[in-house]
């Protein structure tokens, strides 16, 4: 079984994320969203449990897709999971750049786990967490952004 890791900070999971997902589970037979934190110095909008709490809905309908939390090394995680590929999205040259580096970090740390960067959707090339949060500050109408389960939690949460 061939299993890959997308991983993120997911503060929140947006409908970027879920589109690499649903690409990622195509090609692969096994998908692990990797909730990442970095422990005490964790300072995102959504503490991590309630990022993989609204990333399992995002992905409940998915049947080989699971999500979990990690806080440490992504190879680490990687090699606990026995997967053989991350998979990250990239928008543009400036993902490129960070991406290119990353995956040898992560290939020095667990040699042999590849990396593969799937080009962001063009629908999509323009989301990101950061612009979610801000569209959650400002009150706009996240199902544009969000998975709808999980629009529709965060509105729960913010009445
Ligand atoms: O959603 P993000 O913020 O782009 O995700 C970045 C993330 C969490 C995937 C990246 O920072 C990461 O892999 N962190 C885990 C720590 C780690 O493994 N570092 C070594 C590789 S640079």
């Amino acid at each position: 079984m061939r299993t890959a890791v997308c991983p993120g900070s997911f503060d929140p999971i947006t409908l970027g994320h879920l589109d690499l997902i649903r690409r990622a589970s195509a090609l692969f037979d096994r998908v692990l969203v990797c909730v990442m934190s970095n422990g005490e110095k964790d300072r995102g909008m959504f503490p991590p449990e309630e990022r993989l709490r609204l990333a399992r809905l995002a992905v409940a309908d998915l049947p080989r897709v699971e999500a979990e939390l990690w806080t440490g090394l992504l190879a680490d995680y990687a090699r606990a999971r026995d997967a053989c590929a991350v998979v990250k999205g990239v928008r543009g040259g400036g993902d490129f750049d960070m991406e290119y580096q990353m995956a040898w970090i992560n290939d020095s740390l667990a040699p042999g786990l590849e990396t593969v960067l799937l080009p962001a959707s063009p629908r999509y090339v323009w989301f990101s967490s950061t612009m979610a949060r801000e569209m959650i500050r400002y009150g706009q109408d996240l199902e544009r952004y969000l998975p709808s389960a999980v629009a529709e939690e965060i509105r729960k949460g913010m009445r």
